[in-house]
């Protein structure tokens, strides 16, 4: 209840920090406690219904704070024991969805205006190593080279698999695979989440894959990122001739590091297979660099500088062939 009581006035503040000013709050409270859970959910239930058509009419912005309240469940988490945490997180997820709805029509700033001339480049991460990886060091060292030949032109735009995990389709969420559309608020979660990823590549006008090899292919979180970019509808169509991306080409480059030499082999899964599912949303400048050998002592160093050879040289035609800004 404390937690509740806290938690409006901050959320309001927050939004209202950065121009969202039109705020309603929707609150369950008292979940712990049985005899007080039916009620208060039940009048939870009746005023979201009235708020429900404005809800999905906003639906825009609800999306975009999908990451706040993911950091919201986070903490509460640590806060409630588990058998309450499945009841608090609904309340909260909720409360804080209707708080994000409303947005001011006339808050784009200077600052907005700015970054609509700027290049929006996705940078996404797959490796679970945080310090010493060098896939990473790889896709800082191209993102360095290009914002030094070109300074100013890019607003990066991080989505790092290891910081903020991607969750598996599962039971529960894979109506939002298979049909398109979420009949509960776990499914609903996920399809935000995954329009949100969605929303990340199409705004995007180059996007720089960085990933280890892990068995031969991508690592398991690269693979479920894909699961849920890839949805029909939304990222690909079928047609009489078969399916067909929806998304405006614009380059990508795969950067992969991997301990053994696997590139052009039969067992490279990783590089056609990252090429085939953007290429099937409709993304087709595909280039990739490698860096392999890392786990041999005679291969390791020549290798990595040949790869940072490699992306120098790539710095031009990358930057050139992005998609005009919209
Ligand atoms: C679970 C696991 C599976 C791996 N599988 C392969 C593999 O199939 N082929 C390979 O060449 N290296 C493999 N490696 C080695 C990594 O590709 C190598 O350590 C690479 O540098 C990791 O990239 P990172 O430094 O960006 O994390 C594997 C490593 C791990 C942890």
């Amino acid at each position: 209840m404390h937690t509740t009581k806290n938690l409006t006035p901050y959320v309001k503040r927050v939004f209202n920090f950065i121009g969202i000013n039109n705020f309603i709050s929707v609150v369950a409270e008292g979940l712990a406690t049985e005899d007080k859970m039916e009620t208060s959910l039940a009048n939870a239930r009746g005023k979201l219904e009235k708020q429900a058509k404005f809800f999905y009419k906003s639906d825009k912005a609800f999306k975009e704070n999908l990451s706040k309240i993911k950091l919201m469940k986070g903490y509460n988490m640590n806060i409630y024991n588990k058998k309450k945490v499945h009841f608090s997180i609904k309340a909260l997820m909720l409360a804080i969805s209707i708080a994000c709805i409303p947005h001011n029509s006339n808050a784009m700033s200077e600052e907005a205006q700015e970054i609509k001339t700027t290049k929006k480049l996705l940078v996404v991460n797959a490796s679970p190593s945080l310090e010493n990886s060098h896939s990473r060091t790889l896709s800082h060292y191209f993102v360095s080279q290009l914002e030094n030949h070109y300074p100013e032109q890019y607003r990066l735009v991080h989505r790092d698999l290891a910081k903020d995990p991607i969750p598996y389709i599962d039971d529960r969420s894979l109506e939002v695979i298979l049909a398109g559309t979420a009949t509960t608020l776990e499914a609903r979660s996920l399809e935000i989440f995954s329009d949100t990823l969605i929303d990340e590549i199409d705004r995007s006008d180059a996007i720089i894959v960085a990933t280890p090899m892990h068995n031969f292919t991508v690592p398991a979180p690269l693979k479920a990122y894909f699961d849920l970019v890839l949805r029909a509808g939304k990222t690909f169509k079928y047609t009489s001739s078969g399916p067909e991306g929806m998304l405006i080409d614009r380059p990508i480059m795969l950067i992969y590091a991997s301990g053994g030499c696997y590139h052009g082999t039969t067992r490279d899964f990783l590089t056609p297979y990252v090429q085939e599912v953007f290429s099937f949303i409709g993304i087709n400048n595909f280039t990739s660099v490698f860096a392999e050998g890392l786990a041999m002592h005679d291969k390791k160093e020549t290798s990595l500088i040949k790869a940072k050879e490699e992306l120098e040289g790539h710095v031009k035609t990358f930057h050139e062939a992005q998609k005009a800004s919209l």
